[in-house]
């Protein structure tokens, strides 16, 4: 009979996608994934280390996981991403009832590594990072049916060191994927009905560290613009201090890149970015922001700030609402500043307390509030063009899409639809999502 697998994700773009390559691997080794952690004979859990709050969460999920082995002595227990970097045997103290860890570059052993641990039950611990080892980054699990937007990992790691990050630690230095690589796995994908694809890493910008002279994030971007089947490209996450004049002409230049950019700004003060170490300051940004609307006037942008750095005054914070006033992001995804052991911001004076964190969240949130409405509401009445992607969750019956520039759209409409870019009308915008008609075959003509 086959084993069933239950994998949980916590965390960032990567995670879901190195969780969907476990998920492939372990499908291909003949077992079956469930969606019920208590019927599992494998549980994988695949954590995240960036904030406090995302450990903690995961401690908690593997206490229930606990409890299962309790009732379930033969399951096995794996523990992998960002925590299981961190701790790696030490893990194995931590929580005795695991099986297995394994670290951010090793998720492609993991079918091998419970086969090991089934034979000899003693437990598993695979962390280490083998340079210029690119099997975990090229694990290349097919879509499933009918799935119609896939991620492409186009290099790992990073080495930026930002004073707060704990991601170069943990995911290791930069290593870029080859390029021939890239398109044959985007090729693949293409053949298998994935329309959109999203190119991952860290710091995509600065793809090609390590490669040939000439291979960059703009040739990859124009390589994989030229592949049959593609329709939409969208990239995650970049650097606002990598953005080059050649990646920001790309927008004009490949047709299939979607209008969006998540360019994580973090603060829009000049002293807190410098103690960040993110080598760019207020006015670099707001250049590349405004180069970036001269070329795609229509792009949605959408960034990450920390509140409450060490040292970060009212004025300092005020300097981040301010910016935000000036450039309204489409949306903004904002934190509170999590202190993390070894990064360099951990040993900075000024601590500020979690009650003035709180509250300028707040200020904060309420404030891209205004402006994420806003931004939806100037898309009311417009024809845009949507890749339905399958069906709205929220309301059987319905269909749900993205417009290019990344926003969601419901709309009425049949399976059918699933795969297709349609030109739809937007009726009604919300905070969230848009609501958008199927423009008739008459109105399309018309257009
Ligand atoms: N505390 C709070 N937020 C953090 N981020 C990264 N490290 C921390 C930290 N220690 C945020 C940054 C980054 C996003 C992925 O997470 O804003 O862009
Ligand atoms: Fe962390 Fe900075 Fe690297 Fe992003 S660029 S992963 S914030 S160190």
């Amino acid at each position: 009979m086959k084993k069933k697998y239950y994998i949980q994700t916590f965390g960032c773009q990567m995670n879901v996608h190195d969780s969907e390559q476990i998920a492939a691997l372990l499908t291909e080794a003949g077992n079956e994934r469930t969606n019920n952690a208590v019927n599992a004979d494998y549980i994988i859990l695949n954590t995240c280390s960036i904030r406090e709050k995302a450990a903690q969460k995961a401690y908690s999920q593997l206490g229930r996981f606990r409890d299962l082995k309790r009732k379930n002595p033969r399951l096995i227990i794996g523990v992998g991403g960002c925590l299981a970097q961190q701790w790696g045997e030490k893990f194995l103290k931590k929580a005795p009832y695991l099986d297995l860890v394994f670290g951010t570059r090793n998720f492609h052993r993991v079918p091998e590594l419970i086969n090991a641990v089934e034979t000899t039950r003693f437990p598993a611990v695979e962390t280490a990072f083998h340079e210029g080892d690119e099997s975990a980054a090229a694990v290349t699990a097919m879509p499933q049916n009918g799935q119609v937007s896939a991620y492409v990992t186009i290099m790992q790691g990073c080495d930026n060191f930002c004073a707060y990050c704990v991601v170069p630690y943990l995911r290791g230095r930069e290593e870029s994927r080859k390029l021939d690589d890239i398109i044959a796995e985007v090729e693949r994908l293409a053949a298998h009905g994935v329309r959109e694809v999203t190119l991952l890493g860290q710091n995509v910008n600065s793809y090609g560290k390590g490669l040939p002279k000439g291979t960059d994030f703009a040739g990859v971007l124009q390589k994989v613009g030229n592949i049959q089947g593609i329709e939409r490209i969208r990239f995650t996450t970049s650097h606002p201090k990598d953005l080059s004049p050649e990646l920001i002409r790309c927008y004009a230049e490949v047709d299939k890149l979607c209008e969006h950019i998540h360019l994580p700004v973090q603060s829009g003060s000049d002293q807190v970015l410098r103690r960040m170490n993110r080598g760019y300051n207020r006015d670099k940004y707001m250049e590349k922001v405004v180069r970036l609307r001269e070329v795609c006037p229509d792009i949605s942008i959408t960034s990450d700030v920390i509140v409450g750095f060490p040292g970060e005054t009212d004025e300092d914070f005020r300097k981040t609402t301010d910016l935000m006033e000036e450039i309204r992001f489409d949306n903004l995804f904002s934190f509170k500043y999590s202190e993390r052991a070894g990064t360099a911001a951990a040993g900075f004076d000024g601590k500020v307390s979690e009650h003035i964190k709180g509250e300028r969240l707040q200020v904060l949130q309420a404030l891209q509030e205004t402006h994420t409405l806003e931004k939806n509401k100037k898309v009311e009445g417009q024809v845009v063009e949507v890749l339905v992607e399958g069906r709205n969750k929220n309301s059987p019956g319905e269909a749900m899409g993205r417009t290019r520039t990344n926003k969601i759209v419901n709309l009425k409409g049949s399976p059918a639809l699933v795969g297709k870019t349609t030109p739809v009308v937007i009726t009604m915008a919300y905070q969230h999502s848009l609501r958008g008609e199927l423009l008739s075959k008459k109105e399309i003509d018309r257009c």
